[in-house]
């Protein structure tokens, strides 16, 4: 795979996660430094599924880059709905655009569509697959609030559809963690990806559990996810364990008092609105850290993109 396409966060070495949140961090305390560095240059949107913040933080990301974006609009406007390929239509749309983001509801459409295309392509969501610009924007997070070293995450909720558990989960393994994985049977983390995850990191650092309380205490970060509702094949299934794995102050109380807990968000009801006004809340902060995040991530790659024809990151898995 050409290293200026950002597929998964396998692609992320811990040197590349550093590359970006240390220049993220950069921008966020001085956003005018780059306030004009790609003026005129035009970022393509394509959204198959629904999106508010992935989507909007790109499009805020380029703009204040000095960029612009050019936005497929609605599936139900486009001309996928006379039947065009997904090929075709990145295909077409890196003719304009001088990189795409793209998500869509099939699992490894971003890899397939990358293969048809030379600018930069950012897969911001592939089915149950990867999300890996919400890792980065994950990993800033919990670097600001409990540090990336060290750490011990729960990580709560649809483990099996999440496709922000499964990105983070591996990126993660670049790290000195221990990862908790709470989810009821049915929505455990896929086999492919345990087994991943074990390559990776020693078994003692992965754990999985049905209950929360059994290692609530000694968690830094706690790491909620709504149920992916769209992804069951069977309403039914989802009736089975919709409402289970909330969050309320009661919850809480055997937390330790600086747990920090995130959400990708949205949430639907796995966090009761009562915890936003505790010091535990990190999600809303998460979301806005989006926008530094993607500018980073924006600059780099296409700062890179067209001199060698190969970006900063994704030079492949693990420092090792
Ligand atoms: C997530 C997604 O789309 O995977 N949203 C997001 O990008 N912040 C999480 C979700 O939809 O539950």
């Amino acid at each position: 795979m050409r290293h200026d396409h950002l597929i998964t966060s396998k692609q992320l070495s811990r040197a590349d996660i550093e590359t970006v949140l240390d220049y993220a961090s950069e921008i966020a305390a001085d956003p005018s430094a780059v306030a004009d560095k790609h003026a005129g240059r035009l970022l393509g949107l394509l959204f198959f599924e629904p999106s508010t913040r992935t989507k909007m933080s790109f499009e805020t990301a380029m703009k204040r880059l000095g960029g612009d974006v050019v936005d497929m609009g609605s599936v139900e406007s486009s001309s996928v709905k006379k039947g065009e390929t997904l090929a075709d239509t990145v295909r077409v749309i890196e003719g304009y655009a001088d990189a795409i983001v793209l998500r869509h509801p099939k699992q490894g459409s971003a890899t397939m569509a990358s293969e048809f295309v030379d600018v930069p392509l950012l897969n911001a969501g592939d089915g149950a697959g990867h999300h890996p610009t919400q890792t980065l924007l994950d990993l800033y997070t919990i670097r600001e609030n409990a540090g990336l070293d060290d750490l011990t995450i729960g990580i709560m909720g649809d483990l099996k559809y999440g496709r922000t558990v499964h990105s983070l989960a591996y990126a993660l393994t670049n790290f000195d963690t221990r990862q908790h994985f709470i989810s009821p049977e049915s929505l455990r983390l896929p086999r492919e990806v345990v087994y991943d995850l074990h390559q990776q990191q020693d078994r003692a650092g992965i754990r999985e559990h049905e209950s929360l309380e059994e290692i609530l205490s000694s968690l830094d970060v706690l790491y909620v996810t709504r149920i992916q509702r769209e992804r069951f094949p069977d309403e039914n299934e989802y009736q089975a364990v919709a409402g289970e794995y909330q969050i309320d102050a009661e919850t809480l109380e055997d937390a330790r008092e600086d747990l920090t807990v995130m959400h990708p968000l949205p949430r639907v009801d796995e966090i009761a609105p009562e915890i936003d006004r505790t010091d535990h809340a990190a999600y809303f902060e998460q979301a806005h850290n989006g926008v530094p995040v993607r500018m980073a991530l924006l600059d780099l790659l296409l700062s890179n993109h067209g001199t060698d024809g190969v970006g900063e990151l994704g030079e492949g898995g693990h420092d090792e």
